[in-house]
C-alpha cells in the first residue's frame, strides 16, 4: 500500500464528490443517527471507492457521506472497520488517509465503550484524553509513506488538547454526563474477561473498547487534530452481576443517541 494507492481511493471520490471537507466523522456502533441530521447528503457506497474496506458489522451503515452538518461541510463515515472483523492492522489506516486526502482538518470519532471506572454509568460520554493499546499489532506497521507522516512519531498529545476544551464546554448544557478519561484497547470480538478489567483498572483505564485507537494512531501519523468520544453503553465485564451483551450495547447507543447527536453537532458548531 502506496501513496498511490491511497490516492486511488481519494481521487475517485473527488470525481464523484468535488468538493472540499472541513471535518471527518467515524461513527460508532449504533450511533448512525448523526448521520440522519446531514443537510443536502450525498452518499456514496463503500463497495464503490477502489480500495476501500466494506463493513460486516449489522449496526454498521457502509456508506461515506457528505453535506452540511451545523453550518460546516463534514464527510461521515457511517460505519467503521474493526480488528476483529478479520481486517489486518495495516489496512486500518484507509479511512484516515482517505480523510486526510480529502483535504479533512480535523477529525471526530465516535464509539460504544464498557465503563470500567465505577463512578461512570451507562449513557454517560466520556472523551477520550489518552489510551492503552498492549495487544494487536500497530496500524503503521509495515513500510511507512512517507507522504503521511514520519517513520516514528510521537503520539503523546494524540486527541487534541483544544478539540478536548470545546467538547468540554460543549457538555454544560447539554443534558449529558461527560468525563474525560483514559479508553483501553481490546481485540474482541468477545468481550473482556472480569480479570481483564480489573487489570485495565489497574492499569489506569476508564473505559474498554474494540475500536478507535488504531484510527487515532494513523490521525497522529498524518498530524491529524483528533477529538474521539466514547458513549457508556455498559459496565464492563464483572463490574456488576450482568452479563455483557451486543444487544444491551445497542440498545443502550440507540436510547442516548438523539442527545449525544445535539451535543456532537454543538462541538462541530463551535469548531
Ligand atoms: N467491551 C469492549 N467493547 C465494548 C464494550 C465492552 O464492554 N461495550 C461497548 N463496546
Amino acid at each position: 500500500m502506496d501513496y498511490e494507492f491511497f490516492k486511488k481511493s481519494a481521487d475517485y471520490v473527488r470525481s464523484v464528490i468535488p468538493c472540499e471537507t472541513e471535518i471527518g466523522i467515524i461513527l460508532g456502533s449504533g450511533l448512525g443517527s448523526l448521520a440522519s441530521c446531514i443537510d443536502s447528503p450525498v452518499e456514496i457506497d463503500y463497495r464503490d471507492i477502489p480500495n476501500f474496506l466494506v463493513s460486516t458489522v449489522d449496526s454498521h451503515a457502509g456508506k461515506l457521506i457528505f453535506g452540511t452538518l451545523a453550518g460546516k461541510k463534514i464527510i461521515c463515515m457511517s460505519g467503521r472497520f474493526h480488528s476483529y472483523e478479520g481486517y489486518d492492522y495495516e489496512q486500518l489506516v484507509i479511512p484516515i488517509r482517505l480523510f486526510k486526502l480529502l483535504g479533512v482538518r480535523k477529525t471526530i470519532i465516535t464509539n460504544a465503550a464498557g465503563a470500567v471506572n465505577t463512578d461512570y454509568n451507562v449513557g454517560d460520554i466520556m472523551i477520550i484524553k489518552d489510551h492503552i493499546k498492549l495487544n494487536g499489532a500497530s496500524p503503521l506497521r509495515g513500510k511507512n509513506v512517507d507522504e503521511f507522516g514520519p517513520r516514528f512519531f510521537d503520539v503523546s498529545d494524540m486527541y487534541s488538547k483544544s478539540l478536548r476544551k470545546i467538547a468540554l464546554d460543549c457538555a454544560e448544557n447539554s443534558g449529558l454526563k461527560v468525563h474525560e478519561g483514559v479508553y483501553m484497547f481490546f481485540t474482541g470480538p468477545q468481550f473482556e474477561t472480569p480479570a481483564e478489567i480489573r487489570a485495565a483498572r489497574i492499569l489506569g483505564a476508564d473505559a474498554i473498547g474494540m475500536s478507535t485507537v488504531t484510527e487515532a494512531l494513523t490521525a497522529a501519523h498524518c498530524s491529524m487534530p483528533l477529538l474521539a468520544l466514547s458513549v457508556i453503553t455498559n459496565m464492563a465485564a464483572g463490574v456488576t452481576e450482568n452479563k455483557v451483551s451486543g444487544e444491551e450495547v445497542d440498545i443502550a447507543a440507540a436510547e442516548i443517541s438523539e442527545r449525544f447527536t445535539e451535543y456532537v453537532k454543538e462541538i462541530i458548531k463551535r469548531i
